[in-house]
């Protein structure tokens, strides 16, 4: 097949990729309105952001999980809002380490699955506001993120553990309504109280995880839900109205796909779950800063920068998102050795930043040698394993290279093929775990063109 490109004729394994061939098996469908790709422009330029998982699980220090994983009876669970005293929370400081770190965006956990609410909710007694805290920390926190100049975002569980009509929701129907009326109601306060909002990350909604996979009463009796379908009973969130009403009173809110309402991006969870090149769909790779849990472990392991670093350049070269999670303190202070590790990612981007932000992922697929992201007529590469004097060897671009560096460093000498382009290195440090390069194309690349990596990218 020949392509025109940019005034090129193109015999090359260059891809236009199609949406039908990216799609993929989330429940939530994406929302098709004109506004869409608008809304979520900032976003994917904005490319790292930092998740905040911090409420009353914080004391026990096993992680966000606690209440369930120990199975611990609702009522004495709720005592720990008693021993909340985050004397130390300071929403300014956190805004600070995130943008320390290069993170332009935020999202705070306004409710995780425990039921425990970090903001106001009068008809709730599981507050912040009433707990010994007294304070309403979604306020402070999304006065503090909008001043330091990054994108506010709260995370939301419709999820309550507290409610058996989660777990039952055919049988304990009124129950289970009970939870759908204080999720719309917490989804208007939010939406109402606290200025605007860039980002509501649903977690533990939709039919995907309701009823936790347990009985079904279907034919032939109670059955187990098999494995990843998502429950078909009678019970409905009403995710359209509740997320519709969101968007009605916040237009340029951006919504993940964890409920059943249509959604700007997905989310994917875990390093391991970087998967797949997707530039038709936006989407975010959530993960941790530690090894372990969302929430604080006194004891969890910080995980190498160069983990990050990949990571990072991963998702970006797959062109999405990265979401990086630290977990605070009961006290309300971030743990010094994440914030350490969050400081030092800050001073990669602030040498590697261009390379990141504001780029698109491609023209090559992510391969054995690293990853590649553009911007107009610059392509930079990342390579994960580079070595001194070692050669690179792609798939030609169709364009003509007109020169090629490590970033803020020496020249990379370039041998353009018909059929591949090799790239020499210079002398790079033994320990890189990203070496950048820089590469100037003499026209802008397009942005849905991709090019295979194949076997040739060696990254020796
Ligand atoms: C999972 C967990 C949760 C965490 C979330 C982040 O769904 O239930 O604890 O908040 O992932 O993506």
């Amino acid at each position: 097949m020949r392509l025109r490109f940019a005034g090129v004729r193109l015999c090359l394994p260059v891809v236009l990729l199609a949406a039908a061939m990216v799609a993929s098996a989330q429940w939530a469908p994406n929302v098709t309105d004109d506004k869409a790709e608008q809304r979520v422009a900032w976003w994917r330029e904005a490319r790292f952001g930092m998740f905040l998982h911090w409420g009353v699980y914080a004391l026990p220090g096993r992680g966000e999980w606690v209440q369930w994983d120990e199975q611990i009876p609702v009522g004495e669970y709720a005592k720990l809002a008693d021993q909340f005293h985050p004397d130390k929370f300071d929403a300014d400081a956190w805004a600070a380490l995130a943008k320390a770190g290069g993170m332009k965006y935020m999202v705070l956990t306004a409710r995780h699955h425990d039921g425990f609410a970090l903001f106001d909710d009068p008809q709730s007694s599981f507050t912040a506001v009433k707990s010994a805290a007294h304070r309403d920390i979604v306020a402070e926190y999304v006065k503090a993120v909008r001043k330091a100049g990054l994108g506010v975002g709260l995370y939301y569980s419709p999820l309550d553990w507290r409610y058996p009509g989660f777990f039952f929701p055919g049988i304990y129907r009124e129950n289970a309504e009970e939870l759908r009326v204080q999720y719309d109601r917490q989804i208007a306060e939010l939406g109402t109280h606290y200025g605007q909002l860039d980002i509501l990350w649903f977690d533990g909604g939709g039919n995907e995880w309701l009823g936790f996979g347990g009985l079904e009463n279907g034919e032939g009796g109670w059955h187990r839900r098999a494995k990843d379908k998502p429950y078909s009973g009678k019970f409905d969130w009403q995710d359209a109205k509740t997320v519709g009403h969101l968007r009605e009173l916040q237009p340029g809110i951006l919504v993940n796909d964890r409920t059943n309402a249509p959604a700007d991006f997905r989310s994917r969870e875990g390093d391991g779950a970087l998967g797949g090149f997707e530039n038709q769909q936006p989407w975010e790779l959530c993960t941790t800063i530690t090894e372990g849990a969302w929430g604080y472990q006194p004891k969890a392991k910080v995980k190498p920068l160069s983990q990050i670093i990949q990571l990072l350049a991963g998702a970006a070269g797959r062109d999405g998102n990265l979401l990086l999670n630290v977990g605070p303190q009961p006290d309300g202070q971030i743990p010094p050795e994440q914030a350490a590790r969050v400081r030092e990612i800050g001073q990669w981007l602030a040498t590697y930043g261009e390379s990141i932000y504001g780029t698109r992922g491609g023209p090559w697929l992510p391969g054995a040698y690293g990853a590649s992201t553009h911007k107009d007529k610059i392509v930079y590469l990342h390579l994960f394993h580079a070595r001194s004097g070692g050669k690179v060897t792609l798939p030609a671009l169709p364009v003509r290279i007109v020169k090629a560096e490590v970033l803020g460093g020496a020249a990379v000498s370039v041998e353009q093929n018909a059929r591949t382009d090799v790239f020499t290195l210079p002398a790079v440090a033994a320990e890189a775990f990203d070496v950048v390069v820089k590469i100037e194309l003499a026209e802008p690349w397009i942005t849905s063109a991709v090019v295979p990596s194949g076997d040739l990218a060696r990254g020796k």
